[in-house]
This record gives C-alpha cells, sequence and structure tokens, in this order.
C-alpha cells in the first residue's frame, strides 16, 4: 500500500499512545467523546494544555484598545472596482502575533448583487500563493469579474481614509448594512480582528457548524474551527461555515413592513471567534486575510441562492438516495444485516438502503472486511440479492489509515497506529481512487459514508517547532475551541504537521474533510462512470454541498435534539448543503418507542433519511415497536408520495441555489413574527411541517403564516384554514401524526408510494392542486433517468391553474409512462356543471360543498401513453 502521509518532525505525544497501544490493559479511550472504547489508549493521552481561551479571560488584551489601526493611501478606481494601500497609523501593538506593516486593499464588485473586499500583506502580490490566502481550487472565490461596472451594483463601498474604516451600503434604501465605523483592523500574521456595527435586536442566522435555535443571540460567541465532538450545544463541531445573513424588517408608511436581508460570508477558514454583542459583530481568526463577499439579496432567498451560487451548487442527488436508510452501530455479522432487511420487508416498512459502520471492517482498516463476521463470498451474495431487490448499501470509511510499522505514526484511530492522506501530495488522488476501485471489484457498494473528517485523532497531536515563525501549536490568541485546554492540538492532527506543498495542518485544518470530499467524489466517478456520486461526509466547509450531503453527526436519543434537527437542517439550507439528515431516533443513549416515533416521522421531511446508533444502545429500527412501526409506515407513504416534488426541489438547488428545507421566514419574509420559528418548517413552497417535539404531548401549537388571505390545507383532510396573524393555533396530534400542511397556491405531482424508489418510480400518478384565494395555483416537475451525471434527456413540467383551467405543459425528450389516476382540486367553492379533459368530457368526478374538494377519478384512460407524454388541459367551469 502506497501511504501518502502529513510529514512531521517528531513522534512525541502520540509516541507515548503507541507505546501504550501495545500493551494489553483496555483503558478508556482518549476521547471527548465517553462511548468511544475499542482503542485502548490511556485516558491523559488526548488532553491539552490547559488554555485559557481569550474570550474567558477577564485580562485578556482588547486589540482595540492597544492596536492602531491603519490609514488608506493610494485609492484608486480600478477596473471593476478599487484599490489602496493600508499604512499601519502607529507604532506595532503585536498583540497576538505581528503586525502587517502595509496592506493592499482590493474591492472588486459584480454581478449586481455582489461586492467582495480583499486585505492581504502588500509584500504578497494577488494570485501568488501564501497562508493567508486559501487556493482557489479548496475554496472557490466568490467575485471574478473586473469587467462590472459598479455604479450597477445594488451595494456601495464607502472608505474613510484616516481612521481606515468602511461600510457597505444598500444603495436603494441607504441602509448601512456593514460598518467598521468607530473600531480598528488589526492585521496580524496570526490574528485578524475587526468589527461591524449592527442594529438593536439583530436578527442574524448561519455561522456553523454549532447546535443551536435557528436565530442567533445577541449576546453570544461563536468559534469556528472543526471538530469531532458529539454535538454538545453552542460549540464548534464537525464543520467549517462562516457565512451568516442578517434580516432586517423596514416600517412602510403604510405601517406594514418590509423584510431586506443581506449576506456575508469571510473566505477564511482559520479557527476563529465571533462575538455578537449587543450592537455589534466582532470577527476574529488566528490566521488568513480578510476575503469578505456580502450579498444583497434583498430576500433570504436570494442571498442564501447567491452564496450557494458563489461557493459551489449543491449535487444533484440519485433518485433512490431520497429512500429511507437503516444503520448502525453494531451490525456485527451478514446475517445481522439479513435480518434487518427482512424484518423491515415483513413489517411493510419501506427500506431503500442499508448501511454499515466500522464492524464490517477488519480490524476497523479502510477497504477491508472482517474475513469471519463479513466473509466475502457471503457478503457478496448478500449485496446481489439486496440489489436485486432494488435496494443499496453503503459503507463508512474512516479518514485515518492503517500504518503497520508506525514508523509514519502521527495518530491514533479505531485501527491502532494512523497516518493521514495528504491531499496536497501529488500522489493521493490516485492512491485513493485505486483504493476505492479495489474494494469496489469485492464489495458492490451504492454510495460512501465519509466519517471522522474533521480530520480526527484520538490523541494529542505531535510535534516539534518548525521553521515557520509562527506560533502554530499554541497561537498566542486561544479560540474558544471545544476540545480539552481549548488545545488545536487535542483529538486532531498537529496544526505544525506539514503537508507535502509545503503547507501546515495550523492553515488548512477545516479543509481537511472538504478536500477528502472532493477527492471521493472524483473516486467514485471512476468507480461508477457517468453516475452522480452519493456521498455522506461528516466534515464540510462551503461548497462541499458540490459533492456530498452531510449527517448532524453524534446527537443524542433526547428530545432537545429532535427538535434542534430542524434548525440544524436550516443552517445546511444556507450552508448549501441541502441533503441533510439527523441520526433518527438519536445516536448516543438509548431511545424510547415514544421518542422514535415522533423522530421517524419528523425526519420522513428531511432530504436525507437515516436512522442510526451507538454500538452500545439499545436497538432502534422503525419495527422494533408496534407504535414506531405505524407512524414510520404513515409518514414514510407521505414521503414516498411526495419523491417526486424532493427531487424536483434538488433539481432547482442544484441549477439555481434555491434551497430544500425553509424557514418559514425565507418565504414569508415580510412577517417580522417569523424570526425565530424553528419547531416548524416548509419543504420547498408547498409543504409546511408542524411536528410534535415535546414528550407526552399529543398537540402542537403552530403558526399559520400569510394572513387571512392565505390558504393553508390539511395534508390528510384537505381541510382549509387561513393564516393565524401571528397567533399560534392548537393542532392535534396524537402518537403516530404528524401535521402537515399543503399551501393554497401550489399544485403538488404526486407519485403512488411503493417499497422501494425504483417501485415507486413506476406507479400511476396524482396531482393535488392547492387554490389560494383568487383560484390560482402553480407547480413543476423535474425527471430524467435518476442516476446519471450528464442527463440525455430531461423533462421539466410546469402545471399553472387559474380561472377553473388547469395547464400542464412540457419540455424536454424524458418519456416516462406511468398513467394519471386522479387529480384533485383544493378550494373549489362551486359546483361545476362540467370537467373536460382537453376536449373529452369526464364523468369520475365527486365535488363536495362542505370540504370545497374536487376529485376526478380514472384519468388512466384519457392518458395512457403517460401523465406527461403531452401537455393537457383540465377544465371545472
Ligand atoms: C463517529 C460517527 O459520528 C458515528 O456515526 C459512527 O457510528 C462512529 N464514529 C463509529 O464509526
Amino acid at each position: 500500500m502506497r501511504v501518502f502521509t502529513i510529514t512531521i518532525a517528531s513522534a512525541l505525544l502520540c509516541a507515548g499512545a503507541a507505546a501504550a497501544q501495545s500493551g494489553t490493559s483496555a483503558a478508556t479511550a482518549a476521547s471527548s467523546t465517553p462511548w468511544r472504547s475499542i482503542p485502548t489508549l490511556p485516558s491523559d493521552i488526548d488532553q491539552g494544555r490547559k488554555l485559557l481561551a481569550n474570550l474567558e479571560d477577564p485580562n485578556a488584551k482588547s486589540a482595540q484598545k492597544l492596536c492602531p489601526g491603519y490609514t488608506a493611501i493610494n485609492l484608486r478606481n480600478c477596473p471593476g472596482g478599487l484599490s489602496a494601500r493600508l499604512l499601519l497609523a502607529g507604532a506595532n501593538c503585536d498583540l497576538y502575533g505581528t503586525d502587517i506593516d502595509q496592506l493592499s486593499l482590493r474591492v472588486l464588485f459584480g454581478p449586481k448583487s455582489r461586492l467582495n473586499i480583499r486585505i492581504l500583506p502588500a509584500e504578497i502580490p494577488e494570485g501568488q500563493e501564501s497562508w493567508y490566502d486559501t487556493k482557489e481550487d479548496y475554496l472557490r472565490r466568490t467575485v471574478n469579474g473586473i469587467h462590472f461596472n459598479p455604479a450597477d451594483s445594488e451595494l456601495d463601498f464607502q472608505l474613510n481614509s484616516s481612521p481606515f474604516e468602511f461600510s457597505v451600503v444598500r444603495k436603494s434604501t441607504g441602509d448601512v448594512l456593514f460598518s467598521t465605523k468607530g473600531s480598528k483592523l488589526v492585521f496580524e500574521n496570526q490574528f485578524l480582528e475587526f468589527r461591524t456595527e449592527l442594529p438593536e435586536k439583530y436578527n442574524l442566522y448561519g455561522l456553523g457548524e454549532v447546535m443551536h435555535s435557528i436565530r442567533l443571540g445577541n449576546n453570544y460567541n461563536r468559534t469556528i474551527y472543526s471538530a469531532d465532538v458529539n454535538d454538545p450545544l453552542d460549540e464548534n463541531l464537525y464543520g467549517s461555515h462562516p457565512f451568516y445573513y442578517e434580516h432586517r424588517y423596514a416600517t412602510l408608511k403604510d405601517g406594514s413592513k418590509k423584510g431586506y436581508a443581506h449576506g456575508v460570508y469571510l473566505r477564511n477558514l482559520h479557527g476563529q471567534d465571533i462575538l455578537l454583542r449587543e450592537k455589534s459583530l466582532t470577527w476574529r481568526t488566528i490566521g488568513g486575510m480578510v476575503d469578505l463577499t456580502f450579498y444583497s439579496g434583498p430576500t433570504p432567498a436570494d442571498v442564501i441562492a447567491d452564496y450557494v451560487k458563489t461557493v459551489g451548487l449543491p449535487a444533484m442527488q440519485q433518485y433512490w438516495t431520497f429512500g429511507f436508510h437503516q444503520c448502525r452501530w453494531g451490525y456485527s455479522n451478514v446475517s445481522d444485516l439479513k435480518g434487518v432487511i427482512e424484518t423491515y420487508k415483513s413489517f411493510n416498512i419501506p427500506l431503500e438502503t442499508i448501511w454499515t459502520d466500522i464492524d464490517y471492517m477488519d480490524q476497523y482498516r479502510d477497504w477491508t472486511n472482517d474475513p469471519v463476521t463479513y466473509d466475502l463470498e457471503a457478503f457478496s451474495a448478500f449485496l446481489d440479492k439486496l440489489h436485486a431487490d432494488g435496494q443499496h448499501f453503503v459503507p463508512i470509511v474512516d479518514a485515518a489509515i492503517y500504518n503497520p510499522d508506525g514508523s509514519l505514526y502521527i495518530g491514533a484511530v479505531w485501527p491502532g497506529f494512523t497516518v493521514f492522506p495528504d491531499w496536497s501530495a501529488p500522489g493521493t488522488q490516485d492512491w485513493w481512487t485505486d483504493s476505492f476501485q479495489k474494494w469496489y471489484n469485492e464489495v458492490e457498494y451504492d454510495g460512501i459514508w465519509l466519517d471522522m473528517n474533521e480530520v480526527s485523532s484520538f490523541c494529542v497531536g505531535s510535534f516539534t517547532p518548525g521553521a515557520d515563525v509562527r506560533a502554530v501549536n499554541y497561537p498566542p490568541y486561544a479560540i474558544d475551541h471545544v476540545h480539552d485546554g481549548h488545545d488545536l492540538a487535542v483529538h486532531a492532527v498537529s496544526p505544525n504537521a506539514t503537508h507535502s506543498d509545503g503547507s501546515l495542518e495550523y492553515d488548512m485544518h477545516s479543509l481537511w474533510g472538504h478536500l477528502e470530499t472532493k477527492a471521493t467524489y472524483e473516486s467514485l466517478l471512476k468507480v461508477f462512470p457517468g453516475k452522480r456520486p452519493f456521498i455522506i461526509s461528516r466534515s464540510s466547509a462551503p461548497g462541499t454541498g458540490a459533492w456530498a450531503g452531510h449527517w448532524g453527526g453524534d446527537n443524542a436519543s433526547k428530545w432537545l435534539y429532535m427538535a434542534l434537527s430542524i434548525p440544524q437542517a436550516l443552517s445546511f439550507s444556507m450552508f448549501g448543503i441541502p441533503m441533510f439528515g439527523v441520526d433518527t431516533c438519536g445516536f448516543n443513549g438509548n431511545t424510547s418507542m415514544e421518542l422514535c416515533a415522533r423522530w421517524m416521522q419528523l425526519s420522513a421531511f428531511f432530504p436525507f433519511y437515516r436512522n442510526h446508533n451507538v454500538l452500545s444502545a439499545i436497538s432502534q429500527e422503525a419495527y422494533r415497536w408496534a407504535a414506531v412501526a405505524d407512524a414510520s409506515r404513515t409518514a414514510m407513504a407521505i414521503r414516498y408520495t411526495l419523491l417526486p416534488y424532493m427531487y424536483t426541489l434538488f433539481h432547482h438547488a442544484h441549477t439555481t441555489g434555491a434551497t430544500v428545507m425553509r424557514a418559514l421566514s425565507w418565504e414569508f419574509p415580510n412577517d417580522e413574527s417569523l424570526v425565530e420559528v424553528d419547531r416548524q418548517f416548509m419543504l420547498g413552497p408547498a409543504i409546511m411541517v408542524t411536528p410534535v417535539l415535546d414528550q407526552g404531548a399529543n398537540y402542537t401549537y403552530a403558526t399559520f403564516p400569510g394572513g387571512k388571505n392565505e390558504k393553508w390545507y390539511d395534508w390528510y383532510t384537505y381541510e382549509a384554514r387561513s393564516g393565524s396573524n401571528g397567533s399560534l393555533a392548537n393542532l392535534t396530534a396524537p402518537l403516530g401524526h404528524i401535521p402537515v400542511f399543503v399551501r393554497g397556491g401550489n399544485i403538488l405531482a404526486l407519485q403512488h408510494p411503493a417499497y422501494t424508489t425504483a417501485e415507486s418510480r413506476k406507479n400511476p400518478w396524482d396531482v393535488l392542486v392547492a387554490l389560494d384565494s383568487e383560484g390560482d395555483a402553480y407547480g413543476d416537475l423535474y425527471l430524467d433517468d435518476g442516476e446519471s451525471l450528464v442527463q440525455e434527456k430531461t423533462v421539466f413540467i410546469t402545471l399553472e391553474a387559474t380561472n377553473s383551467l388547469l395547464n400542464v405543459s412540457r419540455k424536454g425528450q424524458w418519456i416516462s409512462k406511468e398513467t394519471l389516476s386522479s387529480v384533485i382540486i383544493l378550494g373549489v367553492s362551486k359546483k361545476p356543471d362540467q370537467i373536460t379533459f382537453g376536449k373529452e368530457k369526464l364523468d369520475k368526478w365527486n365535488w363536495e360543498e362542505k370540504s370545497q374538494v374536487l376529485k376526478m377519478t380514472g384519468l388512466e384512460l384519457v392518458t395512457k401513453g403517460g401523465a406527461w407524454s403531452n401537455g393537457w388541459e383540465l377544465s371545472w367551469k
């Protein structure tokens, strides 16, 4: 095996671990996650130096007080924007690093919704590689055009030369979106600080990955630095996303409100703290440069789509990936897997994909199988049958690679001595691809689950001071990092490990999982030529969504974690990773019947739907309790009915950056009462989900936005209600029932559900038209072969209803043969005299006065060639 490693000068602390590892005593795992009992490492091996995070230190020196700030000179207009030189405006303060005397400022506009501000040490010419900037290959740049005329921008850049301060203004309203007025820019080789003023009681969202409610507090700290840790609240977790948007509400002359949102992205993945204060936000990083992009919106949906376009539009997923996935740590042999699959089938609970955790591996080594419990012959036979039944298999792959002789030893993970692939080394991609290809010849997997890629190591990274003048293992400013003593070396590769291209782990740490995901995407393109790779990764960064989805990591089997899964998912909608789900029923600890029943129903409306739990917990497959089985069947039937809708939403996400799971405030951007709503959510524009999130409750409170002219139809009864004007409605929801509503104005193309997604795709269609109070509605449907990266034929179907006429038109070549079964129209206030489909008069229909539902059946006869083979019209007059 060729191993490409990150090299280090010596292996002090982990070498201790290695010695201990060779002993037989089963000491507790050196992990912040106590359930990790597999490696026999001494318990003190993952302890850090007890650093005081700067944020905790009452005596911490204030850069704003002690540092001189900058003066701007040589301000000039240049193509697409302007440039200036910034000079240190006084004596060095060298507070948390070395001050940079001269900086270059470059402001670039374009397209009209974006503005980019880059501040870099002047001695580094634009485009030259340095650890201040991140390679374009690793993190895309946001604004490339130099041909845009700044006068056409929706944003204005205003600069004060002495002291150097800048503001970003929304031209149409004069609103100051970001202003460093009254604060100093601090630019040192290991410390950046800048501050913006914010309006009182600001509504700010994003900045992850952290477990928190959707709206961030106004007296609150956030740290961003990728870490392997089991989902503690308000701490930095697996992924790094330095992006936020702010939502403001202006009062118009008539007293009504109008929402305006703008986004801010700092293209810098160094460890960082963000201090949210009553009227300001302070950004501090321990390296890199100022590379800020502003997005003018003006709606949250506009901001998010624009941001996502700049970091990378999300990958289109294969159709089958939207089926239900079952996983657990502890499927100890092939018979376990068979048993799970057969039991799901016997309970008639749809199961699309079975996953295996590290149990399948030979001594926890990647691309191997345990020769006894996962014997290749038995495993292959099992996979053949699984595939023949239209089901799928996804195994875990860990970041750490077993290193047999310890010579390259720099870490310890499940297999013992490990090394870590260096994505900058010339041969790594080929070796990675080769490993996946060879393994596929033995084990026919359908997708890959990437774990432990923060990157995690169960001991304090080893190091000796390197040539770099910076103090990279213990930088002078200590971020409020979650691990022991806030030490960057804990539970990770040492920050001073040197990559083959000369870069230091210190500057690259939070990109590791992102680059691994990219490499895996390239590998799977070779294993499955022409097919969309399916990857779920634990660590992520801006743009990871272009290759993979993400799950919420090691949550707990607790009601709070189920509730927090909604804001977690909404954050990943913001971050451009729509293929998101959490460990349904909970990972750590034992779940309960009630929690699992509620959670199986809630997750059925998340794009990625997987049940997974930890080794030591009780089994929690959907069939373990009758009530969970019933609840799952009910919710899965809805999910599978909606699969074409979910797939169409992904098509939009992939092509335009539109979100799939949405906060209510994104769909109703002028309604200020929604700023904190994250216990209900929308799936696309049409479906609102209002789950029960509390133990013992058989009801839930929900807001119905949109005012009295808005119509919301109950998914189950079709009963209509109008908006609740900010007040909460009490909805009855006994166990097994998840309240779901269709927003008036939408048309859904639905397909009859089946056991697998492949079977569902062959079933007849229904159309559900939910009229708004004007009698109008709109919907669309995207279809293709469900798996190819580049499609030969696709079809895009538009459904429009107005004046008692439903018009269906199609664009594209893809043909699907399934017929139309029924059309149901909600909100029809008077009995029609006659119904026609094209020129044909229909006689199988029924209108109910009380419910105002019009239903036409038997449409198979008039759509024999397929529901969508031609355009058609249906009228009810
Ligand atoms: C950590 C992952 O987050 C979890 O999902 C997995 O079960 C364990 N590693 C074991 O592989």
